[in-house]
């Protein structure tokens, strides 16, 4: 069975939970590899809501087994809260979570650093989810870092925890003039985290591994998505990880040759949380209309996001960095009733100039504009289109012109935000669609 990889290809909030979900039934295991708990993944399963940020989303499948991997940095007060809700409405964790060992910790003070950072940039700030991910990614390179194993030695931790605290109360106070910590109070409630989470704990990398000779099949999911990225995104307007499918590597512990499908999702637009360039961005009533038809309000944070056309030039770039097997576009049905659809297929520069190419330097993307082919609009509502030859001419239409565009065939089609609404492309491998076989 092959191994796969969901990467977002846009600046996140593509709905990969969703695709996650949709293909979780065809593999063994589901492994998180990057990010923290500033990602949310909304997951609808008839009618239950669910709402997960550490997690992966196979954990809704019982036969799941599901890993929080090493290149991921974990609240664990968040994370036990999403433990105990998920256990409250019936989803067993026991043999079905695994934790990394090395993953790193967030502690107290990463959230208290990240909103004191935001706000000493001012009108320069990066617009983080404010959940301490940057600063502790910093702790992790600077190797300060503490991580999980060290929850399970008290001795150790306590030891680590006074150095940090010793350097961080200082950076809080001194150059950001806010509040500090004492060490009873982050320690406590580490130490009962510990108990709690001690179960899960494990070295996930030889896990999967072992998992992976056994003929099982591994889907990695990624977190937050390409142009966020910290190499490849629009830095400085990004996340502290990496979050394009090589990531997934490092982040879980397996080698490339581990890895056959990468699938890129796409919305059928593009939104944006946070600040940073966004060349397609609409600032007028269709772009209000999008979030609004789209519902595009953060999962974690609640903001409005940002919303603009599709934007092939960045869609390309992500195709290429994540060299993507498949794409999935979702949301398709929220262009239902539109007129006509625009797609960037080049970005025009502060000069006038016109590329197709995505700009190696932030100043020409800060002020590049998408310039748009226009592709004639449907009217019919999607939500119960099953196969591609349900979909609108138009429809099809549309996603023919993504797909020739970028040079990835389309696997898969979101048409609403239930399990059971999407299509199936024709390009997808029969081991991902068994639907398919059965016909
Ligand atoms: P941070 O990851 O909280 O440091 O935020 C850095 C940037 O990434 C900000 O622009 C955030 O809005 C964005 N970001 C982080 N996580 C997500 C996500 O899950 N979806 C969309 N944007 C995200």
């Amino acid at each position: 069975m092959p191994n796969i990889v969901v990467v977002g290809t846009q600046w996140g909030d593509e709905g990969k939970g969703k695709v996650v979900d949709v293909i979780t039934p065809h593999v063994n295991v589901v492994v998180r590899y990057q990010g923290g708990n500033n990602a949310g993944h909304t997951v609808v399963v008839g009618r239950e809501k669910y709402v997960l940020h550490s997690i992966p989303s196979g954990i809704l499948h019982p036969h799941c087994r599901c890993v929080i991997g090493c290149g991921v940095v974990v609240d664990p007060a968040s994370l036990i809260q999403e433990m105990e809700a998920l256990v409250q409405r019936g989803v067993t964790l026991d043999g079905s979570l695994f934790i990394s060992k090395n993953a790193h910790l967030i502690m107290p003070y990463h959230p208290a650093l990240d909103r004191a950072s935001e706000a000493k940039l001012g009108s320069r700030r990066i617009g983080t989810t404010g959940k301490g991910v940057g600063p502790a990614y910093v702790d992790k390179a600077a190797r300060v870092g503490i991580r999980m194993a060290d929850l399970l030695d008290e001795r150790l931790f306590r030891e680590k925890l006074e150095i940090n605290l010793a350097q961080k109360n200082r950076i809080l106070r001194e150059i950001y003039d806010a509040q500090s910590f004492n060490i009873e109070e982050i320690l406590n409630p580490y130490l009962r985290f510990a108990g709690w989470l001690a179960p899960y704990i494990t070295d996930t990398a030889l896990l999967l591994h072992r998992w992976i000779e056994s003929g099982y099949s591994v889907l990695f999911e990624g977190a937050q998505a390409t142009m966020l990225d910290i190499d490849h995104g629009t830095y400085p307007f990004v996340t502290s990880s990496n979050p394009v499918a090589g990531a997934a590597c490092v982040g879980a512990g397996v080698g490339p040759r581990d890895i056959q499908e990468i699938w890129g999702v796409a919305k059928a637009y593009t939104t944006r949380v946070g600040a940073g360039p966004f060349p397609t961005e609409l600032h007028d009533e269709t772009g209000e209309e999008i979030r609004r038809r789209g519902g595009e309000f953060g999962t974690t944070t609640g903001r409005p996001r940002r919303t603009g056309w599709m934007d092939l030039v960045a869609l390309k770039y992500a195709a290429r960095l994540n060299t993507l097997s498949g794409l999935v576009v979702t949301k398709l049905d929220v262009f239902s009733g539109f007129d006509r659809i625009r797609v960037a297929t080049r970005y025009r520069s502060q000069e006038e100039a016109t590329f197709d190419r995505f700009p190696y330097h932030q100043s020409v993307l800060h002020h590049a504009v998408g310039e748009y082919d226009e592709l004639p609009g449907w009217r019919e509502d999607l939500a119960d289109c099953r196969t591609p030859s349900d979909l609108p001419v138009n429809a099809r239409d549309y996603l023919r012109f993504i797909s020739e565009a970028v040079d990835v065939p389309i696997t898969l089609i979101g048409v609403g935000p239930g399990r059971e609404q999407v299509v199936w492309g024709d390009a997808v491998p029969e081991q991902f669609a068994p639907e398919r076989q059965a016909a």
